[in-house]
């Protein structure tokens, strides 16, 4: 019996009692592999991808998968084959979308604090954009520029000073934000720029936030963005392309985000009307493309009854899934195998020696020692912000495709993790 999707994730189902990815029984993955364990299926992400280019049909558009979601080289892959660009933030993020085999040209540098080094690698690998955000990385970037004897294609990133009505810590396009160049001052910076000789200016970009489920901040924004266009070339200074973000959510627990070809329609159209239609544009969107690709599988190990609360204690702690300690986030956690009997109300907690490493509260399960659970919408902001911390080792990542599942990543060991230190030679 094939019993409805999981909401928000379209590859996962459970398949005659046994909860699945694609034809894979999830159980059989992590008696396989051991937990926790961080499953991905390859055809959600290509779905997730297609929902885009559906929305740029015939039109002049470059997708850059915002790598820090999830930067596993199996997942950069996909990505590069699909023909996607990537949106980094450092140089370590240079280094892997190069081994994953991804376009150096199709690269976009975003982030407030890139080092004189990061620019001088960024540059010699050839990458396509320097999203600047300030006037100070301005400068330097001309130097380090010209030290190389190029011109570094720039960008300017400025903050619409947009609500994108998200978590304070992931909006990024408020004036209180230390992201981006302010409104009033764009002109100015982009005359800095195009006076600089290590510079050469092609776009113009901005990004209001992440995990944003409602259509109305996008267009706000986009009307601010397209103001400062107009403002920019009419002192002479063309925009090549503009690059348009704001991170379309996913669904954790019922949210009702735009479809990413049903929000860019409508983006388009405020494009088109404003005479903007044809320019090339570039988006930077990554929880969208793997947030609900991927999940987390976990052993129950321990249930704890308590006068004021259950506890339901897993193998999987706050090392892994950050994001419930970090943000109070939300993340769905059901049963492999679910069971006929009872349910409890637990707190499901890891077993870190923080009260912050818990994965989910006042959560009704069915649930024994040893039980499976799958901890869902795993695939962003997830591996990529795991931790040590316990000197806990990081989870080995699957990644399934139909009747494949491939190891892309082994879990690292204590000796992997201890591999740099070294005692003091006390004699
Ligand atoms: N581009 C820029 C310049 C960004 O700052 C971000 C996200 C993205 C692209 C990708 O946004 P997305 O499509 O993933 O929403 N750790 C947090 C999310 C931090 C997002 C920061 N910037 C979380 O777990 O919710």
């Amino acid at each position: 019996m094939t019993t409805p999707m999981l909401p928000g994730h379209p590859h996962t189902a459970y398949r005659g009692g046994e909860l699945c990815i694609a034809t894979q029984p999830l159980a059989a993955l992590a008696r396989q592999h051991g937990t926790p364990l961080f499953v991905y299926s390859k055809a959600a992400m290509l779905d997730a991808l297609a929902a885009y280019q559906r929305g740029f049909a015939g039109r002049n558009a470059q997708i850059c998968y915002a790598m820090k979601a999830n930067s596993s080289l199996g997942v950069l892959q996909v990505f590069a084959e699909a023909g996607c660009g990537f949106d980094i933030v450092s140089g370590g993020e240079l280094d892997r979308v190069l081994a994953a085999g991804g376009d150096a040209r199709k690269i976009i540098f975003s982030g407030v604090g890139k080092t004189r080094s990061e620019m001088g690698r960024a540059l010699q690998a050839g990458i396509g954009c320097f999203n600047v955000e300030s006037e100070a990385e301005l400068e330097v970037l001309s130097e380090v520029a010209l030290s190389l004897g190029q011109r570094a294609p720039v960008s300017i990133r400025v903050n619409p000073n947009v609500d994108p009505k998200t978590h304070p810590y992931i909006s990024t396009g408020l004036k209180g934000n230390k992201f981006g160049v302010a409104h009033e001052r764009t002109l100015q910076t982009y005359q800095r720029a195009a006076a600089l000789p290590g510079l050469k200016v092609v776009g113009i970009d901005c990004h209001i936030g992440s995990q944003i489920t409602d259509t109305t901040p996008y267009l706000d924004a986009m009307d601010r963005v397209l103001d400062l266009v107009a403002t920019v070339e009419a002192a002479g200074i063309p925009l090549h392309h503009i690059d348009f973000g704001g991170g379309l959510g996913i669904d954790y627990n019922g949210d009702t985000p735009p479809a990413a070809d049903a929000l860019w329609a409508q983006l388009l159209a405020k494009l088109d009307a404003r005479g903007y239609g044809q320019r090339q544009l570039m988006i930077e969107p990554g929880r969208s493309l793997v947030g609900n690709a991927g999940v987390c599988l976990t052993e129950v190990l321990y249930l704890k009854p308590g006068e004021q609360k259950n506890f339901c204690i897993i193998d999987a702690a706050m090392n892994e899934l950050p994001r419930p300690a970090m943000y109070e986030a939300f993340h769905q956690i059901v049963p492999l195998a679910p069971r006929d009997t009872a349910t409890t109300v637990y707190d499901v907690v890891g077993p870190v020696c923080e009260s912050g490493d818990w994965l989910g509260r006042d959560r009704a399960l069915a649930v024994q020692p040893g039980d499976l659970l799958a901890v869902l919408s795993a695939g962003a902001y997830c591996m990529s912000m795991a931790s040590n911390y316990n000197t806990r080792g990081r989870p080995a990542e699957v990644l399934v495709d139909g009747d494949q599942a491939t190891v892309i990543r082994e879990r690292e060991t204590a000796q992997d993790q201890m591999r740099h230190e070294r005692l003091v030679n006390t004699r």
